[in-house]
């Protein structure tokens, strides 16, 4: 069972600039709460309580505002800085002392997951025992993200970085199951010619043993990332029109935490002094 997550909630969002110049990518709103709050709620829902966000040197006094240390939430948050962008299997070298030779989940900071049964799925995932575990989701644009080429029997034969010729329509998402082997992994990763240490070289270690393994996103599933303008204007979109046609918040991290009786009523009611007199507030008030 995994009990351990991470979120890598750094970068430079570059593409997103000015916008990302003085606030971090993972807190700007997804319409009505801050980015991270989305990957945070997918590991909560995964059973995973005990978290550490790796965020950009310099930026950890602006999370801690937002995300102090978990209580709050009945959870656990540590934080480490990441000094520059060097690739996402940094986390497994970062977070070395966090996983302390555990299984481990890994989501980025910038990704968004949505649909019937996904908390169920996810829950068969986080019992991984050996080996590394990717959650795949069809897309019309594969060049874009990492790419899984399978056979007949649903086994990844390939992986590729946004490959330049097809080979896929598979992207694997930003949600990734890995083993206690994953920190031995990444020390052997080589710098690629973009200067990073790239995830699919660490699954690609994984596949050669033949210890690589696909779930799915269905087409009842969402799965967007908000790397562009454009994807995360279409992130907002879709929460405002979820959230507003059911009146049910996506990701609202009280309501998950107080459903799984990880906090009381009392929390509840510290949050919206928190919050303040707002809509997150009056959403809070109406679960208790
Ligand atoms: O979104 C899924 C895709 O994410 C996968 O399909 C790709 O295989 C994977 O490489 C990744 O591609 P991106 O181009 O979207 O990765 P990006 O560099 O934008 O980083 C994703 C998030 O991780 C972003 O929120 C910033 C954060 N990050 C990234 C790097 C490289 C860090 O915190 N530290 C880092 O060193």
């Amino acid at each position: 069972m995994i009990r351990k997550g991470i979120i890598l909630a750094g970068g430079m969002g570059t593409r997103m600039s000015p916008l990302t110049k003085a606030v971090n990518k993972q807190l700007l709103p997804i319409y009505d709460k801050p980015l991270i709050f989305y990957p945070l709620s997918i590991l909560m829902l995964c059973n995973i309580k005990d978290i550490l966000i790796i965020v950009n040197k310099g930026q950890l006094s602006q999370y801690k505002k937002i995300l102090p240390n978990g209580k709050n939430l009945g959870i656990k948050l540590t934080y480490i800085e990441q000094d520059k962008p060097r690739g996402l299997p940094d986390a497994f070298l970062l977070g070395e002392k966090f996983i302390n030779n555990k299984n481990v989940a890994l989501i980025l900071g910038d990704n968004f997951f949505y649909g019937q049964n996904l908390t169920k799925n996810l829950s068969t995932n986080t019992r991984l025992k050996n080996g590394a575990r990717v959650l795949l989701h069809r897309v019309f644009k594969p060049e874009l993200f990492g790419v899984a080429k399978l056979n007949n029997n649903n086994k990844i034969i390939k992986i590729v970085e946004k490959p330049k010729n097809f080979i896929s329509n598979f992207a694997i998402t930003g949600l990734y199951f890995f083993d206690k082997n994953v920190v031995n992994y990444s020390k052997k990763l080589k710098y690629s010619k973009r200067g990073e240490l790239e995830i699919v070289d660490l699954l690609n270690i994984y596949k050669k043993k033949n210890l690589l393994s696909a779930d799915f996103i269905g087409r009842g599933g969402a799965w967007l990332d908000t790397g562009t303008m454009d994807d995360y204007y279409k992130t907002i979109s879709f929460v405002s029109a979820i959230e507003n046609r059911q009146g049910l918040k996506i990701a609202c991290l009280e309501e998950i935490a107080f459903n799984k009786k990880w906090i009381k009523k009392k929390h509840i009611y510290d949050a919206i002094k928190f919050y303040g007199n707002c809509d997150y507030s009056k959403y809070l008030k109406k679960i208790i």
